[in-house]
């Protein structure tokens, strides 16, 4: 017997125990875990599975799709549309929103999710994830739009990711801390391996990527020139850098060990805020490290009190361990 409970066992006992969780977010949680268990066999199949390389297709944002965004995608709509625990879905690789068909009965949550993260890591075999947010449908609503989706991160009811990397790992929140299960893949189910996650305050690691240094904001530049001079220059220590390009494998680092995690504006296409999605990235992350006791803003504000005003907005993204992130917004504040 595995000394490990499994997440359904959590789930359940989190809503009888503790009244944290309604059924139908439990059922959600359940369908989005199991639809992760699918996309990590397919990742794992990798080259004999027929998973590989580009669809030869765009998304909304213009970025071309790799078969697995596709996938990926498909088998969390089918593992979502039929349970009745959801009224509308949106995801990264959908132009709009997708309403539950009229076949099946309609529940009271919005689900968004980035089906695969970090697409550019699947072809040479390094860590890639998906990413999830929950949201609850206004109360008193018809028919379900678009505008129903744009509410702050602070109104979440759920958020996690699942990182297939050496293990496949899915980390979850509803408010209550951080939890995280491993896949046992002979029984077949996430089993919980860590509780009470905390991000160390202070840190010695950043993450960004460092080619776009010549176009980033002054800010920015300082804290990474601060960085970089080490033990003998303002900040008296030296810093480590680490960026592995799929945003889920670099904050799962900061949710085990700490760190400062980057995204930010810069000045390859001044009028775009940032480069990662607000809705389904940025929101989901910052609330999992500010459960975690980091911290999360765009420079200006916390990124949870960012009201969206489109489904596909972008926004900058600045994370991990709370004194950094405090230390970069309030360089942005000195401009
Ligand atoms: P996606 O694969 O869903 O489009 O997201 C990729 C994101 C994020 O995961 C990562 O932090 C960032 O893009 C990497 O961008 P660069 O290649 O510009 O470093
Ligand atoms: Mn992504
Ligand atoms: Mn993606």
């Amino acid at each position: 017997m595995s000394p490990h409970i499994s997440l359904s066992r959590y789930l359940v006992e989190e809503q009888r125990q503790r009244g944290k969780i309604p059924a139908q977010l439990r059922l959600l949680l359940e369908v989005v875990a199991r639809a992760c268990k699918g996309i990590s066999h397919a990742v794992n199949k990798g080259a004999l599975g027929e998973v590989m390389g580009s669809a030869g297709s765009e998304n909304v944002q213009g970025e071309v799709q790799k078969k697995l965004d596709i996938i990926a995608n498909e088998v969390l709509i089918e593992a979502n549309e039929w349970g009745g625990h959801l009224a509308a879905m949106a995801s990264e690789e959908m132009d709009s929103i997708y309403v539950v068909p009229n076949r099946y009965p309609q529940g009271e949550y919005l689900l968004l999710f980035d089906p695969l993260d970090g697409s550019s890591n699947i072809d040479v075999n390094v860590s890639i994830g998906t990413i999830f947010s929950v949201l609850q449908k206004p109360e008193g609503i018809a028919a379900v739009s678009e505008q129903d989706f744009l509410q702050a991160g602070a109104k979440q009811v759920a958020a996690g990711y699942c990182v297939y990397g050496p293990q496949t790992m899915l980390v979850l929140t509803v408010g209550d801390g951080v939890v995280m299960f491993t896949l046992d893949r002979e029984q077949g189910s996430f089993m919980l391996t860590q509780e009470h996650v905390k991000v160390p305050e202070d840190t010695q690691e950043f993450a960004i990527n460092m080619s776009n240094m010549r176009h980033w904001a002054p800010p920015v530049k300082r804290f990474v020139d601060e960085c970089l001079q080490g033990k003998d220059g303002v900040r008296g220590k030296n810093f480590n850098m680490r960026w592995i390009a799929s945003m889920v494998a670099d904050v799962h680092r900061i949710l085990m060990r700490g760190g400062l995690f980057m995204y930010p504006w810069d000045q390859r296409e001044p009028n775009k805020p940032g480069k990662l999605r607000l809705m389904y990235e940025a929101n989901p992350m910052s609330w999992l490290i500010e459960q975690a006791g980091g911290a999360a803003t765009n420079g200006q504000q916390r990124i949870l009190d960012i009201q969206p005003t489109q489904l596909h907005e972008r926004v900058s993204v600045i994370l991990g361990s709370k004194n950094e992130v405090e230390r970069v917004t309030a360089y942005h504040a000195n401009v």
